[in-house]
């Protein structure tokens, strides 16, 4: 996919930092260097960063000062405080009005990072005011709108990316590395088991609006299952309770499930969810191939090592954001290095539909109590 190129390089910071003149005179009394001034045009990216909760201040953050080809230019979120008070921290514009912020000339790319049920609307703007645009994941709540919103961003010719930043980790990117260059043989089996420290918070425990923990949290599972196993999902067959939240069971979503998946290449894969973890994120991912296998991630995950007279404890990943602050940092400089070198996005849109692709096909299985086949939905 490429993008229009005309946008990109409306500022430019010059850097002046003359280098020696190779056919500068030499006198024999004094050494006199003509330096010729060399302006050196870095191309920056404006960008602005709608919805400064959770996942968009880590954004803000890191456009705010981490990446030297982009600028920070506005933040915008409909809670007029929270605006004010992310602008005033990172000094940047603030404003209560998303639409706003994209019409501005100075942004070339916005971060779409409001509840889930409203990425669409905004990413159809940024669209329509010729922005790139980076939409948390995932791609939307509902299964008719992600098709309607990945065909546009794919005739749009923008760069499209879609917030799955677990294939910047490191450790995620060593997985693919080996899964894809054959070291692990045929791929056979893939394996999630994903453990959240909490319940979704505010309206994340609303499926309406979050589309409840298929789409929510094992989207990203169902995301780094197509990309490590280089195969398309053709069937689930999932499972799902409500049985530790009153209010997850009230508003009609689960706070436990698993779904066995069935893979095109004719791998299976097997992912499991909860919403809860008293000991702290936990999150493991293993792809079995015929020769070797490959795991990321095991149970507590430390950052911390703590000895003392009751021994010896490991401190488990309480969050995601500590899990992976590297990623998003990686994240959003592969979505800068795309619009800057033209190139196709890494997560287009097209990734993010065939996610809840997946998640839907669940929510249906568990509804049904039956194997769904992921072409019932196309
Ligand atoms: N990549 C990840 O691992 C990750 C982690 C957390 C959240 N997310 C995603 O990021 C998105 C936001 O989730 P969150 O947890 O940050 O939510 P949040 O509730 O913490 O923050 C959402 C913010 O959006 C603002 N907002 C709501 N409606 C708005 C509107 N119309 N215009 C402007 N601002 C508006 C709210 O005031 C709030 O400040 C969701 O799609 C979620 O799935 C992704």
């Amino acid at each position: 996919m490429g993008h229009e190129g005309g946008r990109v390089g409306a500022r430019t910071t010059i850097s002046q930092n003359p280098p020696m003149s190779a056919t500068a005179p030499v006198s024999s009394m004094a050494t006199v260097i003509y330096i010729r001034a060399l302006s050196t045009a870095v191309r920056q990216l404006g960008i602005c960063v709608i919805g400064l909760g959770r996942a968009g201040t880590i954004h803000a953050e890191i456009f705010r000062s981490g990446i030297e080809q982009a600028r920070l230019m506005c933040v915008a979120d409909q809670n007029k405080q929270v605006a004010k008070e992310a602008g005033v921290r990172l000094r940047v514009d603030w404003s209560t009005e998303p639409e706003d912020a994209l019409q501005r000339e100075d942004v070339d790319a916005a971060v779409i990072a409001v509840p889930t049920n409203l990425h669409a609307q905004l990413l159809l703007t940024a669209i329509r005011t010729r922005k790139h645009a980076m939409v948390e994941k995932p791609l939307t709540a509902s299964l008719d709108e992600g098709k309607r919103m990945a065909a546009k961003a794919r005739s749009s010719g923008l760069v499209v990316q879609v917030g799955y930043m677990r294939r910047f980790d490191k450790h995620y990117m060593e997985a693919r590395e080996k899964a894809a260059s054959g070291y692990l043989g045929k791929l056979i089996l893939y394996r999630a088991i994903a453990h959240d420290p909490g319940p979704p918070p505010g309206w994340a425990a609303d499926p309406r609006l979050s589309g409840g923990i298929f789409y929510d949290m094992l989207s990203h599972d169902f995301d780094m299952a197509r990309h490590l196993m280089d195969s398309e999902v053709s069937a689930v067959h999932a499972v799902g309770a409500s049985m530790l939240y009153e209010e997850v069971r009230r508003r009609g979503d689960y706070d436990v499930v698993s779904a066995l998946l069935t893979f095109k290449s004719g791998a299976y894969g097997y992912v499991e969810g909860t919403r809860k973890s008293t000991y702290g994120y936990d999150l493991r991912t293993e792809v079995v191939g015929s020769e070797a296998s490959v795991v990321v991630g095991g149970m507590g995950d430390a950052l911390l090592t703590l000895a003392d007279k009751g021994g010896v404890r490991r401190k488990g990943l309480h969050w995601f954001t500590e899990r992976f602050r590297e990623a998003f940092l990686e994240e959003d400089r592969r979505f800068v290095r795309s619009i800057l070198n033209n190139s196709a996005s890494e997560v287009p849109a097209l990734d993010g539909l065939r996610a809840i692709e997946i998640a839907e096909a669940c929510k249906v299985s568990v509804r049904e109590g039956r194997q769904v086949e992921l072409r019932e939905l196309r």
